[in-house]
């Protein structure tokens, strides 16, 4: 690791004094003795979890689940990092989501409350989106789609999307979901990496009021022979016209509308493979993060009901995440349904076709946890106050924070403005809602930082307490712990029922990336400290991941989408901080030849990076410079190159190779 990726330097450039403001944080909002009576979850959860962490999560396993064999044993971690979590149990994760429900009366209990972008709805109740299920598992198998196949899936924020998952999951295929999102080029890629067999996706979605196609990137992406994909099923959701390939593209209406909804599900190995999701990492190609039934299911599950204080029978729970992403999976397709709750699911943007969509929906359904990230928080903060102030959102009761650091001011926001409000009449609440800032990642599946709503005194800023049941700490470079106020490396030092059990395909990347750094603990990529009273503060990446708006962006990746372009010699790619968006993505390029003189270049770039990636890569900037800061290693130092992007001074500079590099680069710029 060089000198300018270490949690110190990760941590000044990204916050600096502010951080040291941050860390003496004396706000607390204890929960209220009436919030704290009726929560599902006490304080004695920590030690009953400490006692004995194998057991706490026995329990959970045989409490929130129903196993078609039970286990006898709960993890073995003889091979690490290789973990096995009740290993010999065998269980359905639909049949945990549906069946059972339908089987314990609740079919009539409303499972989704389905509004697309331009207005139109749905509701599902258990007993529906259970023969849905079932349908569409019977389609996919009659497609040839047998248990351990990959199935990929390009779908936008549908009710599909969630029955296409489980569908996968109750005949044991493996679903891998690419976000609508990203292009051809990244589509086949991953189709490629997991050999899929089938497709699933739609013709398109709808986005801010236009139509917006999604078949023609899956056409794009197997027009090159070569592939694994058999068939193309296609979901009819905006009606715009697409090519079809007779014999290989198929009508969901048409195969899954015609299928029978008898379908009897069996139990799978706790350890078959659930699903791979697809992210970046340090290098430019994507990992695909491999999760399994039991564990995973364990832990989403459980962490839904305590960090979110569900309470099933009258909560309805909305989680704003795509299920492109990993919060997707966890808190929209699986936990949500395994415990038997109420969830909307909306298909658009904030903004469409007003921009107090959101919280007319939450008065609409009568919301009472809400979900999202730091990054909508604040664009709706820009927007005003004034407009969710005019919608009735009394009945929130829980609000979710999850993807980047929220900032103090962000958290008070959604606080006073969301937590409180009383009725739309501009009057507040005696009790605003808890917020419960959740940090975790595609690789632990679930949860890991939160605090407990009717237990922890909450603080604006800091996810806090590691969740019952799970080992976090903050290390320095030779691994040790760090005493309080310290900055380190956040590493998980036990292993937890969600963690990836590997990188799809490669061995022996998933111990490089995670294992290596440090002695038997899970190195995360986070920045991290722990404040005077023990509390977690997450500091950012300390490696060349970007977030921008909660989406994991690799430096590397679109550096090397920038160099495929033939008029680029040279990228360097840094993240740098962007007040609603976290982060934006700044490019430094060296020209080649002729390009250098051509006015439309930087348009042509970001279109490349669309092109290879996709429309959430582009850089937000880029400038053109003779050079890039290199150490005498040829290591490109981004750290010099975020000062420029975020119009600091450049800070030390002295182990540059060429020391005139940086004055060459402000030269250039001022052009
Ligand atoms: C990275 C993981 C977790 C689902 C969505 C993102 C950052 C995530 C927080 C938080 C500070 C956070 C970390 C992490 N992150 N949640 N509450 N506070 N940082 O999943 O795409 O795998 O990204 O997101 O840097 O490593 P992901």
């Amino acid at each position: 690791m060089s000198q300018d990726t270490t949690a110190a330097s990760a941590a000044t450039s990204n916050t600096g004094d502010a951080l040291e403001n941050l860390l003496h944080e004396n706000r607390r909002f204890p929960p209220s003795a009436d919030f704290a009576a009726h929560a599902v979850i006490q304080a004695g959860e920590y030690e009953e979890a400490a006692a004995d962490r194998p057991a706490f999560w026995a329990k959970q396993a045989r409490g929130l689940l129903s196993w078609h064999k039970d286990f006898t044993e709960t993890l073995d971690w003889s091979n690490p990092p290789f973990a096995k979590w009740f290993g010999d149990g065998q269980l359905n994760a639909a049949y945990n989501a549906l069946d059972r429900h339908v089987e314990n009366g609740l079919g009539e209990r409303v499972a989704i409350y389905f509004e697309g972008e331009p207005g139109d709805t749905r509701t599902y109740t258990y007993a529906q989106l259970t023969e849905e299920v079932k349908k569409a598992a019977n389609a996919f198998e009659s497609l040839g789609v047998v248990k351990g196949d990959r199935v990929a899936v390009y779908l936008p924020m549908i009710p599909e999307a969630v029955i296409t998952l489980l569908a996968c999951a109750r005949i044991g295929a493996v679903h891998s979901v690419v976000f609508g999102g990203f292009s051809a080029d990244a589509l086949r890629s991953r189709i490629d990496d997991a050999e899929a067999k089938l497709v699933v996706t739609a013709d398109g979605t709808y986005r801010r009021g236009k139509p917006s196609a999604l078949k023609p990137a899956v056409d794009a992406a197997l027009t090159a022979p070569g592939h694994t994909v058999g068939h193309v099923v296609v979901v009819k959701r905006n009606g715009e016209n697409v090519d079809w390939i007779e014999g290989r593209d198929l009508w969901w209406d048409d195969s899954v509308g015609a299928a029978s909804a008898e379908h009897t599900a069996v139990g799978h190995d706790a350890e078959h493979p659930l699903f791979i999701l697809y992210t970046s990492g340090t290098t430019g190609r994507p990992k695909g993060i491999l999760h399994t039934t039991g564990g995973y299911l364990t832990q989403a599950a459980y962490t839904h009901k305590a960090v979110f204080d569900l309470h099933p029978e009258t909560d309805v729970y909305w989680c704003t995440a795509d299920v492109g992403w990993v919060t997707g999976h966890t808190y929209v397709a699986y936990a949500p349904l395994i415990n038997g709750a109420t969830q909307l699911i909306y298909e658009g943007t904030p903004d469409s076709p007003h921009q107090g969509r959101w919280w007319e929906l939450i008065e609409k359904y009568k919301v009472s946890i809400l979900y999202t990230a730091p990054t909508a928080i604040r664009t709706c903060m820009k927007w005003g106050r004034e407009i969710p102030s005019k919608y009735d959102l009394s009945s929130i009761r829980v609000l979710g924070s999850v993807g980047e650091p929220i900032n103090p001011e962000a958290w008070m926001w959604y606080r006073d403005v969301i937590g409180a409000n009383a009725g739309g009449n501009g009057e507040k609440k005696e009790n605003p809602a808890p917020i419960v800032d959740t940090w975790w990642q595609t690789e632990t599946g679930a949860q890991m930082i939160a605090p407990l709503p009717g237990v922890t005194a909450t603080k604006p800023g800091s996810a806090q307490t590691p969740l019952p049941g799970i080992a976090v700490d903050v290390v320095d470079e030779m691994g040790e712990s760090v005493p309080n106020g310290s900055g380190g490396y956040l590493v998980i030092r036990e292993p937890w029922p969600a963690m990836l059990r590997g990188i799809w395909g490669d061995e022996q990347r998933y111990k490089d990336t995670y294992w290596s750094r440090f002695d038997s603990m899970y190195f995360a990529g986070d920045g991290a400290k722990f404040d005077d009273d023990g509390d977690v503060w997450l500091l950012g990446r300390v490696d060349d991941v970007m977030n921008v708006s909660g989406h994991r962006l690799s430096t590397t990746e679109i550096e090397s989408a920038l160099v495929s372009h033939p008029s680029v010699a040279e990228a360097a790619v840094v993240g740098a901080a962007d007040e609603t968006t976290g982060q934006t993505v700044v490019a430094f390029v060296i020209l080649r030849g002729s390009a250098v003189d051509d006015p439309d270049i930087v348009t042509t770039l970001r279109n490349h990076v669309g092109k290879e990636i996709g429309p959430i890569a582009k850089p937000k900037t880029i400038l053109v410079v003779p050079e890039l800061p290199k150490t005498r290693s040829g290591k490109i130092m981004r750290r010099l190159l975020k000062d420029v992007a975020e119009g600091r001074d450049v800070g030390d500079a002295s182990t540059l190779a060429d020391n005139s590099v940086m004055q060459q680069i402000a030269d250039s710029l001022k052009k």
